[in-house]
């Protein structure tokens, strides 16, 4: 047992950095969050700055270390979580990316998608990689910045560049270039890693026009991967946890067992449920996905991805002037009784599991003289938790096993009027547990589990806690009437870009 006690988790989501110090005991000790800007170039592209995803994360892992204020000694080890499938490339002699990071939300490789199921290959790549052939995922998004960016592809065969997600970017440069790796969490967001085997695959390569030399080592999830540079931290540190962020929160939130589920309630809304160690092929439109990789262990999920949860809320706030901060949506919504016939479909990026549609488009529905901003703020709320009833009804019919209950985490998920929605539109309860900083959790303990801070996944888990369980409370036949509705609101939001 190392006399180290504590740990750093970094946790690079995608509209902030953040970095959390836990001890022992799971507790965070301190935290800090900056938030970066977010480009847009053109209508559905989404871009980020790969400097300023950096800065942000280096600065939030300094000031949370100074609020700790514990000798650079005292952190055994750093977990690194990361907004997934977002794609960075990088000249391997300077650093130097070679153009912005594609965010996971952006659009632009729709087509090469439908060219991809046009020519037969949907199947092959759900066989192999768990996904569907989505603009979501990273591989499409190599083959944009190799065929758009002068000269990338030359250099990228001369083995001069670098792809990474997130992780590998922070990990590059955490290490000053000295380590270039993922972990089977990352490597299973890139339509390019065969799930069964743990292989980069070379006919998917073959497929989207990608060079092996480019491609990072795939890694456990939990391990001693490198030390920072110890210029950085104040000391060389061990980075020894990194996993994707929902599958860190799937960890953290100790969903262990085949059955158990979550669903985190961040700038979208990721549901996972742990389905054991042989990977399932959905047949409902969700994605078989790695949940971690323990040594030679691989265990895997169902996942249901809805790309516009939270941010519909952020939307209304930053898009509309509605509200001035996001906790006021709570009481705005609680003003009206009901939606008042009112149906928002935040397709903004597109729709994501289960209805996978590239071109569907936000959608407000119901509108009459008598809407106010109350019942606009309710239906945001209640899409967000009619997406979660569409996924979990995926699920529920792929996985053929109960869910008996559905965990919560993220931001929106310390709304209590959606969480009770949520849990009567599910007929599931939902339940939160005290600590909902899950995610970071989650890395924290990868990090630690590697480093001795514990001992087993045993020890962890007793340390998870229930805060609050919403029970269903509502009449199946109203459920059965709003879900109605709302799959015909979503019906109009498909299809709508050309
Ligand atoms: O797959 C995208 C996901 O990892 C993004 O998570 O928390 O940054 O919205 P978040």
């Amino acid at each position: 047992m190392t006399t180290k006690t504590h740990v750093l988790a970094l946790d690079q989501g995608t509209t902030s950095s953040r970095a959390i110090v836990f001890d022992q005991q799971g507790g965070i000790v301190a935290r800090a969050q900056h938030e970066f800007e977010q480009l847009f170039p053109r209508p559905g592209w989404v871009e980020h700055n790969p400097e300023a995803i950096w800065r942000s994360q280096l600065r939030a892992a300094r000031e949370a270390l100074d609020l700790a204020d514990l000798s650079p000694g005292d952190i055994a080890g750093v977990g690194i979580t990361n907004q997934r499938e977002t794609t960075l490339i990088w000249d391997r002699a300077t650093g130097e990316p070679i153009a912005n990071a594609i965010v996971w939300q952006d659009r632009r490789t729709a087509d090469l998608c439908d060219r991809l199921r046009n020519a037969g290959f949907a199947d092959t790549f759900q066989q192999k990689t768990g996904l569907v052939l989505d603009a979501y995922f990273s591989g499409t998004k190599i083959n944009w910045l190799l065929e758009h960016v002068d000269g990338a592809r030359e250099r990228a065969q001369r083995g001069e560049l670098a792809f990474g997600t997130v992780d590998t970017w922070l990990i590059w440069k955490l290490t000053v270039g000295r380590v270039h790796i993922t972990d089977a969490t990352n490597a299973s967001r890139t339509l390019l890693y065969n799930i069964r085997t743990g292989q980069w695959d070379d006919e998917l390569l073959e497929h989207l026009s990608i060079p092996r030399e480019l491609l990072p080592d795939v890694r456990p999830s939990s391990e001693v991967y490198g030390e920072t540079d110890p210029e950085l931290l104040g000391t060389a540190v061990p980075i020894a946890g990194v996993a994707g962020d929902q599958q860190a929160a799937l960890f953290g939130q100790m969903c262990m067992t085949p059955g158990m589920a979550k669903n985190t309630y961040g700038t979208g809304c990721f549901m996972l449920l742990n389905t054991g160690n042989k990977p399932r092929t959905s047949k409902h439109n969700l994605l078989t996905t790695i949940a971690w990789q323990l040594g030679d262990e691989v265990e895997y999920a169902l996942e249901g991805s809805i790309f516009i949860g939270g941010a519909v809320v952020q939307w209304l706030r930053d898009g509309l002037h509605m509200i001035d901060s996001s906790s006021e949506i709570e009481k705005l919504a609680a003003s009206v009784d009901d939606n008042g016939g009112v149906y928002l479909v935040p397709a903004f990026a597109g729709l994501g599991a289960p209805h996978w549609d590239p071109y569907a488009r936000g959608t407000l529905v119901g509108l009459t003289r008598g809407t106010t901003a109350g019942h606009i703020a309710r239906a945001a709320l209640e899409a967000i938790a009619f997406q979660t009833a569409d996924v979990l009804e995926a699920m529920h019919a792929d996985a053929g096993m109960d869910i008996t209950e559905l965990r919560v985490d993220g931001g929106a998920a310390a709304n209590d009027l959606l969480m009770q929605f949520q849990a009567d539109v599910l007929r599931v309860p939902t339940v939160r547990p005290k600590v909902t900083e899950t995610t970071a959790a989650g890395a924290a303990y990868l990090a630690g589990l590697a480093t001795g801070v514990w001992t087993d996944r045993k020890q962890i888990a007793a340390q998870w806690q229930v805060d609050r369980r919403f029970e269903p409370t509502m009449s199946d036949d109203r459920v059965h009437k709003l879900r109605e509705r709302w799959l015909e609101a979503v019906k109009r939001s498909r299809g709508w870009e050309p």
